[in-house]
């Protein structure tokens, strides 16, 4: 996509970091706005920002993990602005603790929103921009990651599943979409850790699935090394979603914000090829391990 001026984007997750970033970044490119959060305090606040700012917006309540709300988003974007030219879809959260601790509902609830609200995403605007692109109308899809999808720290199971499923499905659309003879854009955004909303996740958890159970110690102790990472991420939202335009901008399918983390990437398809243990994926960096910051040991 070499002009997304005049263009509509689509954003999930457009209340807060990533795709609050991502919404004011394709304003400032001269693109129009459908944004989608499940929150609609946050989202009805950017969305009066960028109608402040002049711009055209239109915000949507949808919860991802819904395959009907994420179908009326579509019929909506498609019937309102004639267009999607970008499609993000970006809602994400996040659990952690020892895998065989995590509930079944945070199975369902992580990879509804995670993997689920990604293939909602594909399923009912992919076929609407294929048809566009038939009347010579080119588009790009951006489905956000994380360095999760690559690396499979411990304590992050249902995570680490959950976006190394995202990087599947993103690998997947690229092939299917140029045997389907599309031109469709895919672009792959895999940020490490970034200051944001994320380790405050469970603020969007439906009640039918809450534990009823308080977190274990894995958990607790997952939780609290999310919130010092995210904490400590060096590269803000804004940096993310620059980064993320210039990839859509050039065509380019594969975002790493945090491009030093691939070297631990590399250990593990190393470690695969050689037919060792799977190599310690904080190779890069020890300090962030969830009992780093405090001389524990296993629970
Ligand atoms: N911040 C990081 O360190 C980091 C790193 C790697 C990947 N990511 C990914 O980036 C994406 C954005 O997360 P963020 O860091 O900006 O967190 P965030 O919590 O600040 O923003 C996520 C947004 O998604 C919304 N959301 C949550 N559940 C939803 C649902 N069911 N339907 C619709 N919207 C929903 C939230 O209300 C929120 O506005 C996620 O997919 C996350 O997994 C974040």
């Amino acid at each position: 996509m070499r002009d997304l001026a005049g263009r509509t984007a689509v954003i999930t997750g457009a209340g807060s970091g990533l795709g609050l970033e991502m919404a004011r970044r394709a304003h400032v490119l001269g693109m129009r706005l459908v944004l989608a959060d499940v929150e609609p305090g946050p989202l009805g606040r950017i969305v009066d920002e960028i109608r402040a700012a002049g711009g055209a917006a239109l915000g949507q309540v949808v919860d991802v993990a819904d395959d009907g709300q994420v179908e009326r988003l579509a019929d909506r974007a498609f019937g309102e602005t004639g267009d999607v030219g970008l499609l993000v879809n970006n809602a994400g959260v996040g659990g952690g603790g020892y895998v065989w601790e995590t509930s079944e509902k945070e199975w369902r609830w992580v990879l509804g929103v995670n993997v689920m609200g990604v293939v909602h995403g594909l399923r009912h605007f992919v076929p609407r921009m294929l048809e566009a692109e038939a009347r010579g109308t080119g588009s790009h899809v951006v489905n956000t990651a994380s360095i999760a999808g690559w690396l499979a720290t411990p304590m992050l199971g249902v995570y680490n599943a959950s976006k190394h499923a995202v990087v599947a499905l993103t690998e997947t659309l690229f092939h299917d979409l140029r045997v389907a003879g599309s031109s469709i854009g895919v672009s792959l955004l895999s940020p490490a850790f970034v200051p944001t909303g994320i380790a405050r996740s469970d603020r969007n958890r439906p009640a039918d699935l809450a534990d009823a159970a308080p977190p274990t110690r894995s958990q607790a102790r997952a939780q609290a090394a999310v919130e010092r990472a995210v904490a400590g991420g060096k590269i803000g939202a804004a940096d993310v979603a620059r980064m993320t335009f210039e990839a859509v901008l050039e065509g380019r399918f594969y975002v790493f914000t945090h491009p030093q983390i691939l070297e631990s990437v590399q250990a593990r398809h190393e470690a695969a090829l050689s037919g060792g243990p799977p190599a310690d994926p904080y190779g890069q960096r020890p300090d962030r391990r969830p009992n780093a910051a405090r001389q524990e040991g296993p629970d």
